[in-house]
């Protein structure tokens, strides 16, 4: 038994050895044709990943370590971070030129956990045509139209997690991240949101969802490894429910089961159809990219009004017109939601000021030009969103949050709140939903104080206050 354990280890040892060593010779090949784009790669090996970590994670955030680089090398500029050589950008023009993506010009560029825990049938390993056919067919059922069906049970849910703050310290950032996930979950398959397989849900997504950008090692004991298991596990729920509905035991009227009714039909072109492979990566891609992206903003958006009282007096003064206009007992209505102007500009204000995805990243799939400078295929291109949301140029005074600079129209790929192009956020409107739903009921009846003075920020790919904002919740 000890012998056999000890071979394991050894060939444990050896096999990480061999990554290691890949991955090393992998990050000395660096593309001599970089030369002729400015900027530092940094140290051996780490590059200079550890101050792009260190000042993700800052109050300031990502947007120092761009800056002081876009001050000494301009609006193109190279670096080695994570792993990879990449070359950042910024400005309108470059938005524009990265994200129309012309011409297959570019391609999404995932890590290789992203790539392998999303699936190869994702949306977001899709390019060209096949990406818009996939995307006209999963992206039907997130239509405002489409959404409709799904109000109640948001409405609801939203009331319900509201009964438990008043009188604790509540942490927002758990608060709405079980909120979103309850939300998609039902939306997805009618999940209900208490019972066992809720969370038998909760606990795989937990698990693929911080796998999504680990270490590329899929050995037993590591993050990858977990997360790849889940999502076998995830996998083997969806085809129990995907049986079910097939058998008619099972009708619902929700994501899956409009995709199962659209995509059964007899006769169809094999275009129009979708493959249950297709269908469970894309339910796995629509989880990952929806929930932290939520979560994130609707905690953001809840620490910015508390420290922007003005904005949150105006903002409250929307909702409680709205209620005032209803009969007593009756709760808020799906046209209601639909017409809240200063929440909107509150929300597109709340994704500038986060900037939640701080860089687009792409692949150069062609050679190309931007700024004059020569990008050659198979480059990481990454577009730097922070400074676009933060240019004076464009949002006066950007680091003051003030929604009231929504009032004026703006040049398209100056903000890029859900993106733009081909790739923009399929999923906005449902968030849109979510959120002006949960804000409805906080602002009405509930005010709150954050008890901790911290403004660093968590070292993932989605920003998240690192402390989860904790507050203390009192009825108004
Ligand atoms: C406030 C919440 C959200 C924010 C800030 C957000 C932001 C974004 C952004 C900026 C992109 C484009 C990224 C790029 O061009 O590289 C994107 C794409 C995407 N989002 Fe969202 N998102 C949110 C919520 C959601 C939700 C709720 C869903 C699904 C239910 C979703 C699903 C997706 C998918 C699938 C893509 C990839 C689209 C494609 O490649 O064609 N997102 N999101």
């Amino acid at each position: 038994m000890e012998a056999s354990m000890a071979m394991a280890m050894l060939i444990g040892l050896v096999v990480l050895l061999l990554v290691l060593t890949r991955a090393l010779l992998r990050a000395s090949a660096f593309p001599r044709e970089m030369d002729g784009i400015p900027g530092s790669l940094g140290w051996p090996f780490v590059g200079e990943s550890l101050s792009f970590i260190s000042e993700f994670s800052s109050p300031a955030g990502i947007f120092s370590f761009m800056n002081k680089r876009q001050q000494r090398y301009g609006k193109v500029f190279k670096s080695y971070v994570l792993g990879r050589y990449m070359v950042f950008t910024t400005g309108r023009e470059a938005s524009k030129m990265l994200l129309t993506g012309k011409d297959g010009m570019v391609s999404l560029n995932l890590f290789y956990t992203g790539q392998k825990v999303l699936g190869p049938n994702s949306l977001l390993q899709q390019n060209g045509e096949d990406h818009k056919r996939l995307r006209r067919l999963i992206a039907e059922p997130l239509s405002i139209d489409g959404l409709k069906k799904y109000f109640q049970f948001i409405n609801t849910l939203a009331i319900e997690t509201f009964d438990q703050w008043p009188g604790q310290k509540v942490l927002v950032l758990e608060e709405a991240s079980t909120f979103t996930l309850k939300v998609i979950g039902n939306m997805i398959m009618s999940l209900e949101p208490t019972g066992e397989e809720q969370e038998k849900f909760r606990e795989n997504f937990k698990i693929i969802s911080s796998s999504f950008a680990s270490l590329p090692f899929n050995i037993p004991g590591t993050a990858f490894y977990r997360g790849m298991k889940a999502r076998d596990r995830m996998f083997e729920m969806l085809d129990t429910i995907i049986a079910r509905r097939r058998n008619g035991n099972d009708l619902q009227q929700d994501f899956l089961g409009s995709l199962i009714k659209k995509h059964n039909k007899e006769g169809k072109d094999d275009d129009e159809k979708l493959t249950d492979a297709q269908m469970k990566d894309n339910i796995l891609t629509l989880l990952i990219a929806g929930h932290d992206t939520t979560t994130a903003a609707l905690t953001w958006l809840i620490k910015f009004l508390e420290e922007n009282p003005a904005a949150l007096d105006r903002l409250r003064e929307e909702h409680m017109e709205i209620r005032s206009k209803r009969q007593v007992g009756t709760s808020l209505t799906w046209s209601e939601v639909n017409n809240m102007p200063y929440t909107a500009k509150v929300v597109s204000e709340t994704l500038r000021r986060a900037t939640i995805l701080p860089w687009y990243s792409r692949k150069a799939a062609q050679d190309f030009e931007i700024n004059g400078y020569s990008i050659k295929k198979g480059w990481s291109v990454n577009l730097d969103v922070v400074s676009i949301h933060h240019d004076p140029q464009v949002f006066a005074d950007p680091f003051k949050f003030d929604p009231s600079r929504f009032d004026d129209h703006l040049r398209p790929y100056s903000y890029l709140g859900f993106g733009n192009g081909p790739r923009m956020c399929p999923g906005m409107n449902l968030a849109k939903l979510e959120i002006s739903i949960f804000i409805h009921h906080l602002v009405c009846r509930y005010k709150w104080k954050a008890l901790e003075k911290d403004d660093s920020v968590q070292p993932t790919l989605v920003r998240m206050p690192k402390n989860k904002y904790p507050v203390f919740v009192e009825l108004l």
